[in-house]
């Protein structure tokens, strides 16, 4: 009796437990916008699902991701940048997900076709220049800031940073190593001074007066323009946008996306949470929160993004930045571009 009572206490424990699991996810994420918060939050009063927020850079969840295991608490991992998206899967992190709705609503070129991830909103890497002393005209694509009428006058962060190694790694897809390293080494020759800050801080640069040119993602203009701050304000608008390489290839992106963990054990609320980020009403709140592109179509663009205009899109399949990164890193070591 004793033995059955026991036997009885612990499926009964098992069982809330498992009605504990099943109304929440763990989300491991690179992101700390509070827009993200205001998101997960909204889920939440949807669903009634709770999303636990695990903070950190990508590598270190990465890193946390493999040393877990199945035992990881983990159901969603989500970051920044395409690459780290790709790496995740290839150390077999990330499960599959066949989702009819993420497939109709996601360009092919940025999800994994396997379903291990899927992008959910997109930034692009573009020029910001100095409206005082450039014109539109006098720029071109990536590879034509490598000529010498550009000595001196280029701002851009370190290469040790991930959307120069993204950028790089479409410029090896294109040009191939040997090509791309000769890029770097020209650009690097034309550096106002040696890379150092922020991609905002390269802006600041050129409105300083420091240079002309800088290579920066579009959303990091957008807040500078949004900016409390009256000084960055300034700078914002002492700067205009290209998008390069529009006549040929188009201009490289990147995406904000996620996938679902191998040791997910709440994989359907976490379909359901992948599910609602790619929802028109989330996917509507990315222009105007974070400045960053919907992916889905008819989604409206903020205004800012609109007097950007629109632009031609790199259809380089973004895994391929994540394959592509030891060599784009390779590239960097053996270049002079810090
Ligand atoms: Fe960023």
């Amino acid at each position: 009796m004793i033995r059955q009572l026991i036997v009885l206490f612990f499926s009964f424990s098992l069982l809330i437990g498992s009605f504990a699991n099943a109304n929440e996810i763990t989300l491991y994420t690179q992101r700390h916008y509070d827009s993200d918060k205001a998101l997960i939050a909204q889920f939440t009063e949807k669903t009634g699902i709770k999303v636990n927020v695990v903070q950190a850079g990508a590598d270190e969840l990465i890193e946390r991701l493999s040393a877990e295991g199945d035992n990881s608490p983990a159901d969603m991992f989500m970051t920044v940048d395409a690459g780290r998206l790709e790496r995740a899967k290839t150390a077999g992190l990330l499960q599959p997900l066949d989702s009819d709705l993420l497939k109709q609503r996601i360009p092919v070129s940025f999800r994994d076709p396997e379903g291990h991830w899927f992008g959910f909103s997109m930034r692009a890497r573009i020029l910001a220049y100095a409206k005082e002393r450039v014109s539109a005209d006098e720029l071109e694509s990536y590879e034509a800031l490598a000529n010498a009428e550009w000595r001196g006058r280029i701002l851009v962060r370190s290469s040790s940073n991930i959307y120069n190694q993204s950028l790089m790694a479409s410029i090896i897809a294109e040009h191939g190593v040997i090509g791309a390293r000769d890029w770097a080494n020209a650009i690097s020759d034309n550096m106002a001074r040696p890379p150092q800050g922020s991609d905002r801080d390269q802006m600041r640069a050129v409105a300083a007066g420091l240079g002309d040119v800088a290579i920066v993602n579009t959303y990091y203009l957008g807040l500078l323009l949004n900016s409390t701050d009256p000084k960055d304000r300034s700078v914002g608008e002492s700067l205009a946008i290209f998008f390069p390489n529009q006549e040929r290839r188009g201009t490289h992106v990147n995406v904000s996306g996620a996938g679902i963990t191998k040791s997910s054990k709440n994989k359907e609320n976490a379909v359901k949470f992948l599910e609602f980020l790619i929802s028109d009403g989330a996917q509507a709140t990315f222009p105007a929160a974070t400045h960053e592109y919907p992916v889905a179509k008819g989604v409206e663009w903020s205004e800012l993004q609109k007097s950007w205009g629109e632009f031609k899109v790199d259809p380089l399949y973004l895994g391929v930045l994540g394959d592509l990164n030891e060599a784009a890193i390779r590239v960097f070591n053996e270049s002079d571009w810090r």
